[in-house]
C-alpha cells in the first residue's frame, strides 16, 4: 500500500502542465488545495497561460503553484526539481500528440514521448516516487468491434506512431509494476476533449493548422480558415460522418482529481476510460458550433482519411463506480465554451 496523503500535503509534478488538458487540470488541483509543481519545455504552450491559472484560481491557491521551463528529458533538470520539491505523485501529459505529424517524424515522436517516459520514471524511481496518472487515448483501441468500448475492450494494433506511444508507454508502466508492485499506474484513456474552460480565459491554443476538428471548427467560424473539411460521409452512421465522444476538458480536468483521490493509499495498474458515453458525429458539431456562434459554418465534404474509424464511444461506468467520477457538460456546453474562447482571443494566448 503507497502512503495516503491529504491534497493540502500532496505535491504533484505535472509534466506538460502548459499544455491544453494539462492547464485546464493544474486549476482543479489547485482548486482542491493540492500543491503544484509544472514542468513543460513550452515546446506546444506559451507561459502566458499561468497569467490566466493564477486569475482563475486567486492568489492563495496560486501560491500552490511552481513552474519550470524544463525538458521532462532533461536527466538533470528533472532531478534537480525531485530533489527540490520531493513529489508524491506524477500526472504525465508531457509529449507530442499530432497523429499526421507523428507519421512524418517517428523518430521525434518515439524519442520525446517514449524517451520522456523513460527518464521520468528512473527519477520518480531514483526519488521513492512511484505513483504515476498517464494520458493515455481511446486510440489504443483502433478499430473497435463492438461499441461502447469498456477497458476490457481488446487494444488493437496502432495506425500510426503516435498511437504506438500510449500503446507502448502502456505497457512500460504495468511492466513496472510487475517488477515492482509498490508502483501505483493509472492509464486514462481520454476520447475526444473539447471544450475551454467557461471564464474564457483557457482553451485549446494550436500551432499552425489544428489537427484536431473543434479547433479547426472553431477557426472556420471566426474567419480564420474558408471552411470545415469533412473527412467521409459513407460511413454506416446516421449521417455518414464519423462519430465520437467528445469531453469537455473541464470534465476530463476533474477526472485527474477523481483519479488522484481514488489511487490515495494504493498500489496496482488500473486503467480508466474518460469520456460522456455519447456519440456525436461531425455534421452534429458543426451544427451545435453554429448555434454556439450565431451563424452557418461552411463545410465541403472530401474523402475518407486512413486510419480513421467509422466510430467510437466509451463506457464509463468503471471510472463512475470506482472513482465517483463523472462527466457534467454536453456537446452544446462544449462548443459554448470553445466559441467563448475562441471569440475573446482569436490569437490564443498571444492576443
Ligand atoms: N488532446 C487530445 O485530443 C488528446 C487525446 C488523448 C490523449 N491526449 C494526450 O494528453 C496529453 C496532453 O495533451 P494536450 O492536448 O494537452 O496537448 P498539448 O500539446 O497542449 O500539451 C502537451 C504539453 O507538453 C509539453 N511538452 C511536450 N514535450 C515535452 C517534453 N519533452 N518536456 C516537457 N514538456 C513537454 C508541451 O509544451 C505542451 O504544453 C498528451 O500526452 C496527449 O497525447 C490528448
Amino acid at each position: 500500500m503507497s502512503e495516503k496523503i491529504a491534497p493540502a500535503d500532496t505535491c504533484v509534478l505535472v509534466t506538460g502542465g502548459a499544455g491544453f488538458i494539462g492547464s485546464h487540470t493544474v486549476v482543479e488541483l489547485l482548486s482542491g488545495g493540492y500543491k503544484v509543481v509544472v514542468v513543460d519545455d513550452l515546446s506546444n504552450a506559451s507561459r502566458k497561460v499561468f497569467d490566466r491559472i493564477k486569475t482563475i484560481v486567486g492568489d492563495d491557491a496560486a501560491a500552490n503553484l511552481t513552474f519550470y521551463e524544463a525538458d521532462v528529458n532533461d536527466r538533470p533538470a528533472l532531478t534537480k526539481i525531485f530533489d527540490e520539491h520531493h513529489p508524491d505523485r506524477v500526472i504525465h501529459f508531457a509529449g507530442f500528440k499530432a497523429v499526421g505529424e507523428s507519421v512524418s517524424k517517428p523518430i521525434e515522436y518515439y524519442s520525446n514521448n517514449i524517451g520522456n517516459t523513460l527518464t521520468l520514471v528512473d527519477v520518480m524511481r531514483e526519488h521513492g516516487c512511484k505513483s504515476i496518472i498517464f494520458s493515455s487515448s481511446a486510440t489504443v483501441y483502433g478499430d473497435p468491434d463492438s461499441l461502447p468500448l469498456t477497458e476490457e475492450s481488446p487494444k488493437k494494433m496502432a495506425t500510426n506512431p503516435y498511437g504506438w506511444t500510449k500503446w507502448m508507454i502502456e505497457q512500460i508502466l504495468t511492466d513496472l509494476h510487475t517488477a515492482d508492485p509498490e508502483w501505483n499506474v493509472v492509464l486514462l484513456r481520454y476520447f475526444n476533449p473539447i471544450g475551454a474552460h467557461p471564464s474564457g480565459l483557457m482553451g485549446e491554443d494550436p500551432k499552425g493548422i489544428p489537427n484536431n476538428l473543434v479547433p479547426y471548427v472553431a477557426q472556420t467560424a471566426i474567419g480564420k480558415r474558408d471552411a470545415v473539411h469533412v473527412f467521409g460521409n459513407d460511413y454506416d452512421t446516421p449521417d455518414g460522418t464519423g462519430v465520437r465522444d467528445y469531453i469537455h476538458v473541464v470534465d476530463l480536468a476533474t477526472g485527474h482529481v477523481a483519479a488522484l483521490a481514488w489511487m490515495n493509499g494504493r498500489q496496482g495498474v488500473e486503467i480508466f476510460n474518460l469520456g460522456t458515453g455519447t456519440g456525436t458525429s461531425v455534421l452534429q458539431i458543426i451544427e451545435a458550433f453554429s448555434k454556439a456562434c450565431g451563424h452557418e459554418i461552411p463545410y465541403v465534404i472530401e474523402a475518407r482519411r486512413p486510419g480513421d474509424v467509422t466510430a467510437n464511444y466509451a463506457d464509463c461506468s468503471k471510472a463512475r463506480d470506482l472513482m465517483g467520477w463523472e462527466a457534467k457538460f454536453n456537446i452544446e456546453d462544449m462548443c459554448r465554451d470553445s466559441w467563448n474562447w475562441q471569440s475573446h482571443n482569436p490569437n490564443g494566448y498571444e492576443g
